[in-house]
């Protein structure tokens, strides 16, 4: 017999498969369902099976009404890292849609679940708007990374019909080239070719990373309802202008400091890490002075060379100050990251090594006084939240234009220079922690953590949107 209670509203949370992508998700996801939905988490093959197996304290968990759901993904059992970026997105492009719709079609008919309301997808998941569309239920886009890398991507067609990218060849990388000033995309400030998204920057024609954003970025033409992780104070002039594209934008961030003031269900202490995170680099920070330790993390896809991991750790060492610096295991492309004996043996009354930590918590401990990073979005905002400092080395994608706010039209940040010598790492690792630049530049933090606390606290822009998100979108009244 039907039941006779209301349903539940029911939110399809489909992220791209990487880490940064599916944190943000996850954190999406949790709120909508502290606000009383029914969820159905939907991860590639690959990374579901990541989760299942990242062996954390609190991995994912199915409840009655926040499920998780695998769809097939076509990439071998031995595929286990990032770093083959080229055949996920071929993957993403080919493989994903059929067995999304019949997951979807599944779901509907089934009674076990409330029917579906609305499918929120990555804004780089083509296969969730037409797997929507097809079930003709309501398409949510979410873009889990800044609006500036947003509006650099969205324009990237154009960017090909005017004859800037792709490059011609590699001379144009070493000829000055990628410093052309871009001044003509609406909302964005002062950007050079090399500061937008960086395959734009480095790749040529046929290449399948610059075919999957073209792709993509054709994919919002249509798009109605768009989710950021940024907020309006952070970004006013470029979310105008995407608001002129784009007929409704909601900006909820940061998403891990409103879940703060919103979250209230069992599902708060899910955490969605790929790796084992070190819990005890959190009793090493309790042991350090305030603002003393400098935290160096490269996120979940950047990989170095042998020589560049070498000149961080001769900086680091040099620089004398304390660190906890998080090596991933496939850090460097093809082997396991060793730093030199003589740096360890050198550093360790004043150095914290591990593979994995939960960032979001070190980034708001009270030791932590800068954070060497390559600024993929996550990073960035998670810092903001804590106030902390940044030394920025980009590595690819949105990196380089997030490096680009932060550093020029934020102030939080410094950049090192893409070829990585010692002495710079050296000398900015002081100037970040005891110098003057770094003084300026923590106060902006502090004053960018404290615009973040604003829009996030109730009556805040991102508290607001969130409840219009419900109001309008989600739970229309009748
Ligand atoms: C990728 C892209 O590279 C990035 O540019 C884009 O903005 C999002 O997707 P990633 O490189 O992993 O992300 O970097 P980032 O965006 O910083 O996301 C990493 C996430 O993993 C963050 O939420 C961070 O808190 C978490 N993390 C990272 C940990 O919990 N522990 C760690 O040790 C490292």
């Amino acid at each position: 017999m039907a039941s006779l209670l209301p349903q539940k509203p029911h939110a399809v949370c489909i992220p791209f498969p990487a880490q940064g992508h599916v944190n943000p998700m996850m954190q999406l996801a949790k709120l909508l369902h502290s606000e009383g939905f029914h969820i159905t988490f939907i991860n590639s093959e690959f990374i579901h099976r990541r989760l299942l197996h990242s062996e954390g304290p609190d991995v994912i968990k199915d409840s009655i009404d926040f499920r998780f759901e695998m769809i097939p993904d076509g990439l071998p059992s031995s595929f286990t890292t990032n770093q083959d970026i080229p055949s996920l997105l071929n993957s993403i492009q080919k493989n994903l849609l059929a067995p999304l719709v019949l997951l979807l079609k599944k779901l509907n008919s089934s009674s076990d679940v409330p029917r579906i309301s609305c499918v929120i997808s990555d804004a780089t998941m083509r296969c969730g708007v037409e797997a929507a569309e097809e079930l003709g239920v309501l398409a949510i886009q979410f873009w889990a990374a800044a609006a500036c890398s947003f509006m650099s991507v969205y324009h990237l067609p154009e960017l090909i019909e005017r004859g800037i990218v792709p490059l011609k060849d590699e001379n144009e990388i070493s000829n000055g080239y990628l410093e052309t000033t871009i001044d003509w995309i609406p909302g964005l400030k002062d950007i050079r070719l090399k500061d937008l998204i960086s395959y734009i920057g480095t790749t040529y024609s046929n290449d399948i990373f610059l075919n999957f954003l073209v792709d993509v970025a054709q994919s919002w033409l249509k798009a109605s309802h768009v989710i950021f992780n940024t907020f309006d104070d952070l970004e006013c002039e470029v979310l105008d202008a995407i608001a002129c594209k784009i007929p409704c934008i909601y900006t909820l961030g940061p998403l891990s400091m409103i879940g703060e003031q919103l979250q209230k269900s069992e599902t708060r202490s899910m955490r969605s890490s790929l790796w084992k995170e070190d819990l005890e680099c959190l009793k090493w920070l309790d042991k350090m002075e305030p603002n003393s330790v400098l935290y160096v993390n490269f996120g979940s896809t950047t990989v170095m060379t042998d020589q560049q991991l070498k000149e961080f750790a001769c900086g680091l060492a040099n620089s004398k100050h304390p660190f906890l610096w998080i090596n991933r295991p496939d850090v460097m492309m093809g082997k396991s990251a060793i730093l030199p004996p003589e740096f360890v043996s050198e550093t360790k009354d004043r150095g914290y090594l591990a593979n994995w930590c939960p960032q979001d918590q070190v980034l708001l401990h009270s030791s932590i006084g800068g954070f060497l990073t390559h600024c993929g979005w996550n990073s960035t905002i998670e810092s903001i939240c804590g106030g902390v400092p940044l030394l920025c080395w980009p590595f690819f994608a949105d990196q380089p234009t997030n490096c680009k706010y932060a550093c020029t039209i934020w102030g939080i940040g410094m950049e090192i220079d893409n070829s990585v010598k010692s002495e710079e790492v050296e000398i900015l690792i002081m100037e970040l922690m005891e110098g003057e630049n770094g003084r300026k530049i923590r106060n902006k933090a502090l004053e960018w953590k404290e615009k973040a606390q604003e829009a996030t606290k109730q009556g805040g822009s991102s508290y607001n949107n969130f409840e219009r998100l419900i109001s309008e979108v989600l739970q229309p009244k009748e």
